[in-house]
C-alpha cells in the first residue's frame, strides 16, 4: 500500500549502463521489448506495486529530459524524477539517492534490467523493511551445480548448493542504513546489499521470483519477448 501514515518509499532505479553483453545497439534500459523500453516496463512494475511512493531514475548520461518525457507518457500518474547516471553502477546509485527527499525512510534499489519482476517481489521487500529489516534482498534457488576452476582450466571443487542463492532486486533498506553504507564502503560491489553486508549488518531474504530475471545477454530477450506474450493472454 502506498503510504501515508508512514513515510515514504522511494525506489532507485540505475538504469544509465550501456548493455555490452547485450551486444551492440541502444543503452540497454532504452531496448525496446514488446514495444516499450526495458525501463519503461521496469518503473511500470514498480508504480503498479503500490509500494513506492516515488521513483528516482539513474539515466544514460544525455537522456535524461528524454526519459522523463518517456516515463510520464507511459506510466500514467507515475511520480518520477530522473538524474543522469554515471560510468559505474554504484555511482549510479549514488546519484539517484542524491535526489531523493529528506523525509524518505525505504529505500528500494532496482535495476531496470529485471524489467519484468513480478509486483508481490516489490511488496515483499518493503513489508519486511517496514517489519523492521535494515536490508532485504529476494533470493531464488541456484539450479546449476556450480564448480570452482583454477588457473589450470581443471575443477578444484564442486561448491555445495543448498546454501547458494541467487540474489535479484529489488533489494530494500532503511534508509540511513543505505546511505552509511555507500558513504562508508565505497569499494566495488556488484551489488547493495555487499556495501551494507560490509557494515556489519543483517541482511534478510525474502523469495525472489523466476520472472524477476535480470535482462543481460542476447537470450534473455527472446525469453522477455516470450514473457509479455504470456502474460498478455
Ligand atoms: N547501471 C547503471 N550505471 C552503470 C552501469 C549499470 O545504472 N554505469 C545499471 C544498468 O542500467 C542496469 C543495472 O545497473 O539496469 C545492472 O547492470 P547490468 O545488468 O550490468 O547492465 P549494464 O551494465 O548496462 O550491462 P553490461 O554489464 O552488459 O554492459
Ligand atoms: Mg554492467
Amino acid at each position: 500500500v502506498r503510504t501515508s501514515r508512514t513515510l515514504p518509499t522511494a525506489a532507485v532505479v540505475p538504469a544509465a549502463g550501456r548493455g555490452e553483453r547485450l551486444g551492440p545497439g541502444a543503452p540497454k534500459a532504452l531496448r525496446q521489448v514488446g514495444g516499450e523500453p526495458l525501463l519503461v516496463h521496469a518503473v511500470r512494475g514498480l508504480w503498479r506495486s503500490g509500494a513506492v511512493d516515488l521513483v528516482v531514475v539513474a539515466a544514460p548520461p544525455g537522456t535524461a529530459s528524454d526519459v522523463a518525457n518517456l516515463l510520464a507518457e507511459a506510466v500514467p500518474g507515475v511520480e518520477a524524477r530522473v538524474v543522469e547516471g554515471a560510468a559505474a553502477r554504484q555511482q549510479s546509485v549514488a546519484a539517484a539517492l542524491a535526489a531523493l527527499d529528506s523525509d524518505t525512510d525505504v529505500v528500494l534499489v532496482h535495476d531496470a534490467a529485471r524489467a519484468f519482476t513480478p509486483p508481490d517481489v516489490v511488496r515483499r521487500v518493503v513489508q519486511a523493511v517496514r517489519a523492521g529489516a535494515p536490508a532485504v534482498v529476494p533470493v531464488v534457488p541456484v539450479t546449476d551445480t556450480i564448480k570452482q576452476v583454477g588457473d589450470d582450466d581443471a575443477v578444484q571443487a564442486t561448491v555445495d548448493r543448498t546454501r547458494l542463492r541467487a540474489v535479484q532486486t529489488p533489494q530494500g533498506f532503511r534508509r540511513d542504513v543505505l546511505e552509511r553504507a555507500h558513504r562508508e564502503h565505497a569499494a566495488a560491489a556488484t551489488d547493495d546489499a555487499a556495501l551494507v553486508e560490509a557494515l556489519g549488518e543483517k541482511v534478510a531474504v525474502v523469495d525472489g521470483s523466476d520472472e524477476a530475471f535480470k535482462v543481460t545477454r542476447p537470450l534473455d530477450l527472446v525469453l522477455a519477448e516470450a514473457l509479455l506474450r504470456s502474460r498478455a493472454d
